[in-house]
């Protein structure tokens, strides 16, 4: 059978190949895939970032209630270019979807959209999102891992609104109380002290450890840093697949035999980050690994003053966590894009970012305020969390991550709920990650 026409669907789809096609000559990093954007601005093909009026700005669920207001600033003083606000589900995997849908039928929708750090590559190899003048952000003053996560072939095309790093967050008046001056630094430490934190009267329901362990994309964040934590990678430093390891073994070792000795409670496997910061909130755990937005709501929670944050354990020293984040990307099918290049301006703006940090505890990419003496004083985290952020390892930039977290989160979700052994899910996700690299 032979059509005529091309849906918007099999359109991208023939894209999407195009890309592949490169991709597997170039290993899984990202090297190659046929673009029109690729120029900057000023330059033959690329967008021109015109018109002004209403637009949208696309984002997971709000948890911590601060970005409403923050839009509310900038409707105030541009009643003409109102910006409205667009509430995708908290669950990464289901924002990324909702967003790929937008942009396969071509919606104008959604203008601005705030990215995940690990799609950038995805969406600018697709064409769904525009490249951006370099030259009109402050790109100099943030973070540079951070910046990088924005950029595709060298292009920018997002701009960094906040960055995250996991942090051990841990009840600082148990360990005190049961004699453990220090957080702990390596797994067998976090183990030791809260076996003698439950020797508390007041801790013996408490559970030891919890993370992002439901089957979405916290688990591949969670999974990657205990990989990487016991000197292990997922993908090597030229983007190929190399996580059947012993080191790789060692980490997810790690959190199966927690899952399976109890240091992990049973429910842990269905937690995402809210889950997780409510039950520590409540009094169920003693340690929590979890992003900086959770430090200020647990501030103004039932446990305030009681806990407190460490760089992430591993298995011999400190951990390494994986880089999180959000940049803010125009969606190539937008209209008004002359009102959204300013508002991402605004957005990504120190002062806008400064605010965001004193009300919401989002991680700033800016390197000062991570310095700033007024913000240090509010939250005394800052420069353990500038460690974890610098130290972070960035998890794969492929254009095909939806494939590679998905086979992340089907094996090691195996492994800790006892479907199949460590060694199994090993030799299964090198084997998935090598197809998606030949496809
Ligand atoms: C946070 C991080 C993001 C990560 C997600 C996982 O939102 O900023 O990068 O993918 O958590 O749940």
């Amino acid at each position: 059978m032979t059509t005529t026409k091309t849906s918007p669907t099999s359109r991208t789809t023939t894209r999407a190949f195009r890309c592949s096609a490169a991709l597997a000559a170039g290993g899984l990093l990202i090297t190659a895939c046929s673009s029109s954007a690729d120029t900057d601005s000023g330059q033959p093909g690329a967008p021109s970032f015109e018109g002004r009026g209403p637009i949208t700005y696309v984002a997971g669920k709000d948890t911590t209630g601060s970005v409403q207001p923050m839009i509310d600033r900038w409707n105030k003083q541009h009643p003409k270019e109102k910006v409205t606000f667009i509430q995708l589900p908290t669950d990464p995997d289901a924002q990324r979807r909702q967003m790929i849908q937008n942009a396969e039928t071509k919606s104008d929708a959604y203008t601005v959209l705030s990215l995940d750090v690990v799609w950038t590559s995805e969406f600018a190899a697709h064409q769904w999102i525009d490249r951006l003048p370099q030259e009109r952000f402050p790109l100099r003053k943030m973070l540079k891992p951070v910046v990088e996560t924005a950029k595709y072939r060298g292009g920018l095309y997002a701009v960094p609104g906040s960055s995250d790093g996991g942090m051990l967050y841990y009840r600082s008046d148990l360990l005190k109380k049961a004699g453990v001056s220090q957080p702990p630094v390596t797994w067998a430490e976090l183990k030791a002290a809260c076996a003698k934190v439950k020797r508390l009267p007041e801790a013996e329901d408490m559970s030891c450890y919890a993370g992002q362990f439901q089957k979405y994309e916290g688990l591949t964040v969670n999974f990657a840093e205990a990989v990487n934590s016991a000197g292990g990678t997922v993908t090597d430093a030229k983007g190929t697949p190399d996580v059947d390891t012993p080191e790789a073994r060692k980490g997810l070792d790690f959190l199966v035999g927690s899952a399976k000795d109890g240091t992990i409670p049973a429910e842990g496997v269905t937690y995402q980050e809210e889950d997780g910061r409510q039950a520590f909130q409540a009094g169920k755990l003693v340690f929590l690994r979890n992003w900086p937005y959770m430090y200020g709501l647990a501030a103004n929670s039932g446990i305030k003053g009681k806990f407190a944050v460490a760089p992430l354990p591993g298995l011999n020293g400190p951990g390494a966590s994986s880089l999180g984040g959000h940049n803010m990307a125009l969606s190539s099918f937008a209209k008004n894009k002359a009102t959204a290049l300013d508002f991402i301006k605004f957005f990504t703006s120190e002062e806008n970012t400064a605010t965001q940090l004193k009300e919401a505890s989002a991680a700033p990419p800016y390197a000062s305020q991570y310095d700033d003496k007024a913000l240090t004083a509010q939250y005394p985290y800052l420069p353990v969390l500038k460690e974890s952020i610098l130290r972070a390892v960035p998890r794969p930039r492929v254009v095909q991550y939806g494939d590679v977290t998905a086979a992340v989160q089907q094996h090691a979700y195996a492994a800790l709920t006892g479907d199949k052994s460590s060694a199994q899910a090993l030799k299964d996700l090198q084997a998935a990650l090598q197809k998606s690299v030949a496809q």
